[in-house]
């Protein structure tokens, strides 16, 4: 008997001891009860109805439900079927796919922690990257050559707990995929078994392009960033504004279309000429993300310190401030720390 009839096999049980009782019922009773024995054992091996797997389409995009949706020129497979305990999220890379072949734009920030996921993937962001300028904004380092695996992970395994419909990428670190293609597989095999998020983003065209096609053989959504690649900051010095040259342009368009041809489902253009961003988003099918990349772009990415105004020191020409809150936490804190010296806080109300 399966474990979920412990009580039938009891009964079972206890009828056929009264049945021994009489000598002439007891073949009789015997064949009732192992009849009646197997047609529970068949019930229960039937998952009940609400066990069944739900097989459902994945679902569109935010704000997009009701529209005929078509689907584009791509190499990335829907994901058709899911079962209910899946962690499939809403905005998987194939919507990503649908959305540049119909022209939505893709919205996309970064967090690193549960509240702000949580709150960013419930306004109804489509991809939430867990970017290693976390080292900057979270731990205060200069660069973002000091991250290490482990932070990552963590910082992805916070944000993966609230979200619930943004798709989630994941920043490796420097040095855990550069020069040695099977350390790139272990650790975005590890980034994805830990962190259980949707997807890796590395830095660099050609030269990583080993790492890449490894990463892609295991099935992780790979993708890629281009342009001002951060992790090499003290190769080229300087975080200004790149492939200005002509030479360092066909480099980065050459590195975009490779990227493609192996399978990454998008890239990220940073800080390049609009014309550039524009160019590359034009001649590729994947999605471009960018981020100091003109508005030719099929989305857009932001710091979320940045845009939120909680770094307000940092003022480049491609960011927009969409809130100001440094000012704001320092007025709360500000109004906090006098209504505790004036003995205000707490009052009557706010005590028991
Ligand atoms: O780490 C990060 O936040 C990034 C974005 C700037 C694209 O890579």
């Amino acid at each position: 008997f399966p474990n979920r009839a412990p009580s039938i096999r009891s009964t079972s049980q206890y009828r056929a001891a009264w049945c021994c009782g009489s000598s002439s019922g007891r073949w009789f009773c015997f064949e009732i009860i192992y009849t009646f024995a197997l047609a529970v054992r068949e019930t229960a091996a039937a998952p009940p109805e609400n066990d069944q797997p739900e097989i459902r389409e994945t679902m569109p995009p935010h704000g997009t439900e009701n529209k005929n949706r078509q689907k584009p020129a791509t190499q990335h497979k829907p994901c058709t079927t899911m079962s209910t305990d899946s962690k499939t999220r809403v905005v998987t890379t194939y919507r990503l796919a649908e959305m540049k072949a119909r022209g939505e734009k893709i919205s996309m920030l970064t967090a690193y922690d549960y509240s702000m996921a949580r709150i960013i993937d419930a306004a109804g962001i489509d991809v939430i990257l867990v970017g290693d300028s976390a080292a900057n904004v979270m731990a205060g380092y200069e660069t973002t050559v000091p991250m290490s695996l482990e932070y990552m992970i963590y910082h992805a395994r916070s944000v993966t707990r609230a979200v619930k419909r943004a798709l989630v990428v994941v920043d490796m670190p420097f040095g855990t995929y550069q020069g040695n293609s099977k350390e790139a597989l272990a650790s975005a095999i590890r980034i994805m078994k830990e962190s259980e998020a949707d997807a890796i983003k590395l830095e660099g065209g050609e030269e990583i392009l080993e790492s890449v096609q490894r990463i892609l053989t295991a099935g992780i959504p790979v993708m890629g960033h281009l342009g001002l690649t951060p992790q090499s900051i003290h190769k080229y010095g300087t975080y200004s504004v790149r492939a200005k040259e002509k030479e360092e342009a066909d480099k980065l368009v050459r590195d975009a279309h490779l990227l493609e041809e192996v399978g990454c489902f998008g890239v990220v253009l940073e800080k390049i000429p609009a014309e550039l961003g524009k160019r590359v988003s034009s001649e590729l099918t994947i999605p471009t993300i960018g981020i100091g990349a003109g508005n030719g772009t099929d989305g857009q990415v932001l710091v979320i310190h940045d845009m939120l105004g909680i770094n307000n020191e940092f003022s480049p020409r491609f960011l927009r401030r969409y809130a100001d809150l440094y000012t704001t936490i320092t007025q709360g804190v500000s109004q906090y720390i006098e209504d505790v010296k004036s003995g205000d806080f707490p009052n009557e109300k706010e005590q028991y």
